[in-house]
């Protein structure tokens, strides 16, 4: 079978891409290694900027999204005691959406699939090959027989342990990566939210927690813990009670708790991998880049790799022009640096560093004193966490 663009991974990056390729009549084939119920219940953060927003609404894929989701016009801060709340729509007139990746994965699933986009489940892709010929190929394999899928351009949209970044040759390939000596343990709990809005809470003494959620009944909180951290060392009491003691005790703020429904440790890292280009192949989203989650950035980065990608394609396919090729990893890689020092500088400001000593520490608050405290930090802080252009 011969495709325009063969795409692996139906994350949201890979289902994004096929959408606008589909709406633009850009001949597409999804291969995704996993089961549709297995990408559909993967939990994941679930923040979504204002361009994430635009371009669901741009492809019609937000009906389900606009009843559903949280609309926050700000985000409160716990640091050093004190409580803050950055109002980005006073700041900047922009807000944030709180929907879950895993919502997002279904509405696109959905709504590709009602538009006859072919998406193979259960076909892992092995190979990828002929990047520098007019007909590359990929290898995959589906209901243990092995197929070949033809194409002119591959997306390798396929996470960060997908096969496409390793197609690109190491002598050409730069990989950038900060691991970092802490992760997060986050739960799914039958809790109405603590408050109304993300609370972003640093404590001196016990580290970082974040209190979101999924609707009026369902929180999401997560706790700073030790990277290797095994989650059934942690009951539900001890969630509950370091949760609270990290909260700490502030006027209007009462720990809402109940069923703990789900919990699993991520490790944090930072990474980016240059060039996202090699002949016919692009990477995107998690494929190229990670950050850790304390900004959010993850999906929205996957979504705004493959709206750059989408324009290049069409470009191409409309005017035989190449030159958005060219540009491609360039584009990509000034919103993925603005968003990985974010998500550094958020990172490094929420949690407590193993080794810090006590000058750390109080450097640490006073530097959350001095964003928070001040409208021109709260107004930095703002614009980046609603999120950079989609293409800058
Ligand atoms: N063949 C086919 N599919 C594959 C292969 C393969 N060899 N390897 C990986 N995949 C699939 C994965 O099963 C996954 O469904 O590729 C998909 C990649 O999706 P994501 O990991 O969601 O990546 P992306 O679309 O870039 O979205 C980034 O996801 O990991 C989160 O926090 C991250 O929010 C960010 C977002
Ligand atoms: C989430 O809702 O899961 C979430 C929100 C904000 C973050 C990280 C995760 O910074």
């Amino acid at each position: 079978m011969h495709v325009q663009v063969g795409i692996i991974g139906a994350g949201p990056g890979g289902l994004m891409l096929a959408r606008l390729l589909h709406l633009n009549g850009i001949s597409c084939v999804v291969l995704e290694s996993r089961a549709r119920a297995y990408v559909e219940t993967r939990v994941r953060a679930g923040l979504l900027e204002q361009g994430s927003v635009d371009l669901m609404t741009e492809t019609g894929m937000d009906e389900r999204m606009r009843r559903e989701w949280m609309v926050h016009d700000g985000t409160e801060y716990i640091a050093g005691g004190e409580r803050y709340r950055v109002d980005m729509w006073d700041l900047i007139k922009r807000r944030i959406y709180i929907y879950g990746q895993q919502e997002v994965v279904k509405d696109m699933i959905a709504v590709n699939l009602a538009a006859g986009v072919p998406i193979h489940f259960e076909a892992e892709a092995r190979e990828i090959g002929c990047l520098d010929t007019q007909k590359p190929f990929i290898r995959y394999e589906k209901d243990g027989a092995e197929a070949t899928l033809t194409c002119d351009y591959v997306a390798g949209c396929d996470g960060f342990h997908g096969i496409s970044r390793r197609a690109i040759p190491d002598a050409i390939r730069k990989d950038y990566d900060r691991v970092y000596p802490f992760g997060w343990l986050g739960i799914l709990a039958d809790a109405p939210p603590t408050l109304p809005e993300l609370i972003y809470c640093q404590n001196e003494e016990r580290g970082f927690a974040l209190f979101t959620m999924r609707s009026t009944k369902v929180s999401r909180c997560y706790l700073q813990v030790p990277p290797d951290e095994d989650e059934a060392n942690w009951s539900d009491d001890r969630i509950w009670n370091e949760l609270s003691l990290r909260l700490g005790k502030h006027e209007g703020i009462a720990l809402s708790t109940g069923k703990i429904t789900q919990k699993s440790v991520t490790a944090m890292r930072s990474f980016v991998s240059e060039p996202m280009r090699h002949g016919r192949l692009f990477i995107a989203g998690d494929a190229a880049h990670i950050v850790p989650p304390t900004g959010a950035k993850g999906m929205n980065l996957a979504i705004s790799d493959v709206y750059v990608l989408s324009k290049a394609l069409i470009d191409f396919y409309r005017n035989g022009s190449t030159a958005c090729f060219d540009r491609y990893t360039e584009t990509c890689l000034r919103r993925i640096w603005g968003a990985q020092h974010f998500s550094w500088w958020m990172t490094s400001m929420m949690h407590n560093m193993p080794g810090d000593n006590p000058f750390d520490r109080k450097r640490q608050i006073a530097e959350l004193r001095t964003v928070l405290g001040s409208r021109a930090g709260r107004t930095l802080l703002a614009e980046n966490y609603s999120g950079l252009p989609l293409e800058m």
